[in-house]
């Protein structure tokens, strides 16, 4: 490593410790996609089949493709463009894809960050619990339609992310991860045990535990492979750009199993918590992204301390968009305060204003401009399209092949391994599934989410 490299190296913020670091990455992954995006993938898509095809993904390729950008980023220690760019310059036009999907996905993200907000108000002053299905959808329905209410839930939730992240790495990320990540965990529990005690929760146990094989079709695979990225924050740039914080002795596989297994768990364990409810009250779970919202206060308002129960519920969903957003914003705050040379709390704010302008059409979509569509698209739908299904397995093919064929295997493997003082037992098996299996699949469903091949 030349002079000016690690003089640079040396001016950038570090995570402190390791464990800060592993809570700040699964703060990253643990977000919405765990406790409002899966379970109702799992109900929509037949249950304990989705959950099966999930994990088969995230073991075999969301782990790799996880190790792989842990790679990229640290190698890089820069933004996210320069890290793709380091060995070929072409390269880093995959960065800035990765990036700008990033502002995409946190424009809309932050929306239903303020719907968290929104249910947190109503739980508190008493006006979740005790009403009907019907009347939390109209609840829900008045919300929605008032694109108002949600512009100003959505800018509650933008100044709570930018507070935090003007603060920097060390100080703002890395502290109130190690705070949040164990308390929404332990609340999580809480949460899981009272509802698989409730009568009648087997039948949701069963129904989300058992595979019924035949119900694996190629909607549930391309379903499963897209949460599998969302969910651990794949292909946009986040692992690139916090890994680029990343200490050089730090063991990248270890973390990256980590925080696969704890995504995992969260996942699982919301699953535990949604599921068993909805079948003890013979709901329907094929409700799609208002299940949490609209059945959830309903199955509340049925239990003892049903308040309390609430309130926990919604600030967890809070903390973990919280912990996720944070981990999007800080992808170009990096490279805006590495190029523009202004200060991190400026760039922050003034890139917030930015999301914030980008998340008007998505937005405006619950309401008035609901009938401006491209091919039976709103503007909310295609900007989760164009991040979940183009850019992440996109991105993700293309951070395989940089890896895989255009750096030396010998680089490779010396920032895999720490220079050689970590041991990776599954390191040929890694580089294997990277540089031929992944990027074979990944192209596949790329030309299917493009609409160029049919399965
Ligand atoms: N993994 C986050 C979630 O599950 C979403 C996310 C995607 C965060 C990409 C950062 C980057 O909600």
């Amino acid at each position: 490593m030349d002079n000016s490299t690690s003089k640079k190296v040396d001016n950038r913020d570090h995570f402190k410790s390791r464990l800060g670091f592993i809570l700040a990455a699964a703060g990253s992954a643990v977000g919405l996609g765990n406790l409002w995006r899966f379970p109702y993938q799992v109900g929509s898509n037949g249950g304990g089949a989705f959950v099966f095809v999930y994990l088969i993904f995230i073991l075999f390729i969301g782990v790799s493709v996880a190790i792989t950008e842990m790679v990229i980023g640290r190698h890089g220690k820069s933004n996210v463009i320069e890290c793709y760019g380091k060995y070929n310059s072409k390269f880093k036009i995959v960065g800035w894809f990765g990036m700008i999907a990033s502002l995409f996905l946190y424009s809309y993200y932050a929306i239903v960050g303020g719907w968290t907000v929104f249910y947190i108000v109503k739980a508190i002053s008493g006006q979740l619990i005790g009403l009907s299905t019907g009347s939390l959808g109209t609840l829900l329905d008045t919300f929605f339609h008032s694109p108002l209410q949600l512009m100003i839930y959505q800018i509650i939730f933008l100044i709570i992310n930018a507070f935090i992240i003007s603060r920097g790495i060390s100080g703002g990320i890395e502290k109130y991860c190690k705070v949040l990540m164990p308390v929404l965990f332990i609340m999580l529990i809480i949460m899981a045990v009272r509802s698989i005690t409730l009568p009648g929760a087997m039948k949701g146990i069963e129904w989300y535990l058992k595979p019924n094989f035949s119900k694996i079709n190629s909607t549930v695979i391309v379903s499963a492979i897209g949460q599998a990225f969302f969910t651990l924050s794949l292909g946009v740039g986040s692992m690139v750009t916090y890994s680029s914080y990343l200490k050089s002795k730090e063991n990248i596989p270890k973390t990256s199993i980590s925080v696969a297994i704890f995504d995992t768990l969260v996942a699982l364990l919301a699953g535990f918590v949604v599921l068993p409810a909805v079948f003890a009250f013979n709901l329907e779970p094929t409700t799609g992204p208002s299940l949490v919202f609209v059945t959830l206060p309903h199955v509340f308002s049925q239990i003892p301390f049903g308040t309390v129960f609430a309130i926990i519920f919604f600030v967890l969903l809070l903390i973990a968009a919280v912990t996720s957003s944070i981990s999007m914003l800080e992808i170009s705050t990096t490279f805006v305060v590495e190029k523009a040379k202004i200060s991190r709390k400026k760039a922050t704010w003034l890139l917030t204003l930015l999301i914030f302008i980008i998340g008007i059409p998505p937005l405006m979509s619950f309401g008035s401009w609901g009938h401006i569509q491209l091919a039976g698209k709103n503007f909310y739908d295609l900007y989760d399209y164009f991040v979940s299904n183009i850019t992440m397995p996109l991105v993700g093919l293309f951070g395989t092949i940089l890896v895989g064929h255009i750096w030396k295997k010998e680089i490779v493997m010396n920032e895999l391994t720490s220079n050689g003082t970590v041991d990776f037992k599954f390191k040929n098996v890694w580089y294997t599934l990277i540089k031929y299996v992944i990027p074979i699949v990944l192209f596949l469903i790329s030309l299917q989410s493009l609409g160029i091949l049919k399965i």
